[in-house]
């Protein structure tokens, strides 16, 4: 019999790339996913420990969910099993278990390859649970079945994992642990399944994904431009983009990439952080802001229509007005296409959270709400920009709307246009009609007759 799985996923796309392994993991024991929690078997919430708000929606969530196990085992005499995955999992395992006693499984990022033996370990019935947290010798990677579901037009792909740069705020390291790069002939048979199952574009992930440097089978090791232009030779495979990237690991490489794969899409999420030197040496990221604008500059002299992302946080400890503005003025000149803003968030374990300098949460939310005015001030004239180019837009699903189809630029914008949903995988010329502040509106350009 078929048993009913949801999985809740919080986070960055490495958990959402995670949640879809996952969902591999358990399908030779006959789960079968759903879109929502209602009359599942088994409930996974893959989690994040980023920020604090991300680490509390969980407990708040596992409320919830200790009303829907109670219920359907009083109503319906029936058990459901409930597994914390991902980032709090591994960071407060046993947190979880004070806290929700009701939750039966608890797994790490680097175990889940486990999961089957941990479903057989739990007992419901005596409350017995099963806990692995470990970071073990074995690679999950080689340990995973084959995908079952497709993807999609657009999918993932994990090729690197873990941290070794502890960036004063982040947990990351702790979480995801030491950098691990996946070998390149593991990456490329993936890539060719996904593409055999209609992808028509792939997203290579890595919490340093730049720092790429997986074994090439020959004794000799890639790096991640190697593997993109390997990549790029995969037939039928249209789109090539990477996330996240720091901007020490851009090599000359991986920047010729960028003019010389057609593939390889004209947009780059590359965070720094903070535009105060000051600011960046405190938070251990380990380069100047001059050696951001030397990266962006290489990349524009060969890819001149490079749009550009960024992460930002306000708050650091001991950031000053003065700080503050140097991170303004280092947006101003950049441009951004997008970018992600956060309050500074003191995470458990990491230096900064100790630090004597705190920022005031008044002080924060004064600058996150200045930088975020810029910065969508940025995309809305970004958008505005392309109104009448002629881009390729890779259908991905139906909009909002009946008749509406949704898909992204080159760029990474969300394009809405009139089409079908037989459209969906293609990759279809259209011309920008209007710039908005997260999407842009098209037409297709042969409806218009304008071949
Ligand atoms: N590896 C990526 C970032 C991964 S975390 C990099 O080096 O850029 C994603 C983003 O979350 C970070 O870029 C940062 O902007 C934000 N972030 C991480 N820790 C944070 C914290 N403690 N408080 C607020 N934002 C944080
Ligand atoms: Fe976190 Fe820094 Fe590693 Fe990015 S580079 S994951 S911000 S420690
Ligand atoms: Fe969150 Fe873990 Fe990703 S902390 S951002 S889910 S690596």
């Amino acid at each position: 019999m078929t048993k009913k799985l949801f999985i809740k996923t919080y986070g960055c796309q490495m958990n959402v790339y995670d949640s879809d392994r996952m969902t591999d993991v358990l399908a030779p024991l006959g789960y079968a996913p759903i879109e929502t929690p209602d009359g599942a078997d088994m409930v996974i919430l893959n989690t994040c420990h980023i920020r604090e708000k991300a680490s509390e929606k969980v407990f708040s969530e596992l409320g919830r969910l200790r009303m829907m196990k109670e219920k359907a085992r009083d109503q319906q005499g029936r058990a459901v099993t409930i597994a914390v995955a991902g980032c709090v999992a591994q960071a407060e395992g046993a947190e979880i278990t004070r806290r929700a006693p009701w939750v039966d499984i608890v797994v790490g990022p680097q175990t889940y390859h486990r999961l089957p033996e941990l479903i057989a370990e739990i007992d419901p019935s005596v409350r017995k649970r099963a806990i692995d947290t470990d970071f073990p010798q074995e690679v999950k990677f080689d340990l995973l079945p084959e995908e079952h579901a497709p993807r999609g037009p657009a999918a993932f792909l994990s090729v690197q994992e873990g941290c070794d740069k502890f960036c004063a705020f982040c947990v990351v390291p702790y979480t995801r642990g030491a950098e691990y790069s996946r070998p390149a002939a593991d990456v490329l048979a993936e890539a060719t399944r996904l593409v055999g199952r209609g992808t028509r574009e792939i997203t290579l992930l890595g919490q340093n994904v730049n720092a790429y440097h997986g074994d090439d089978g020959h004794g000799s090791v890639w790096s991640l431009g190697r593997l993109i232009h390997a990549l790029a030779e995969i037939d039928g495979l249209e789109r090539i983009r990477y996330t996240t990237s720091h901007p020490l690991d851009m090599d000359d490489e991986l920047i010729a990439a960028h003019g010389n794969v057609p593939q390889l899409m004209p947009y780059l999420h590359l965070p720094i952080q903070s535009g105060s030197d000051r600011v960046l040496d405190a938070m251990n990221r380990r380069h100047s802001k001059d050696v951001y604008f030397k990266v962006i500059d290489k990349l524009r002299h060969v890819r001149p229509d490079i749009a550009m992302s960024g992460d930002f946080i306000v708050g650091f400890p001991g950031e000053s007005d003065q700080d503050f503005a140097d991170t303004l003025a280092l947006i101003d000149k950049v441009g951004y296409a997008s970018a992600y803003s956060f309050k500074y968030s003191p995470r458990p374990g990491t230096p900064a959270s100790v630090s004597d300098l705190q920022v005031p949460e008044a002080v924060k939310a004064d600058r996150l709400e200045a930088l975020q005015q810029l910065l969508n001030a940025q995309q809305f004239a970004f958008n505005k920009k392309t109104e009448g180019m002629r881009l390729d837009i890779l259908v991905e699903r139906a909009g909002g709307r009946a008749g509406q189809m949704a898909g992204r630029s080159p760029f990474m914008q969300a394009v809405n246009f009139a089409g079908s949903e037989d459209q969906i995988g293609q990759i279809i010329a259209c011309d920008i009609i209007e710039g908005r502040q997260n999407s842009v509106t098209a037409e297709i350009t042969s409806m218009k007759g304008v071949a």
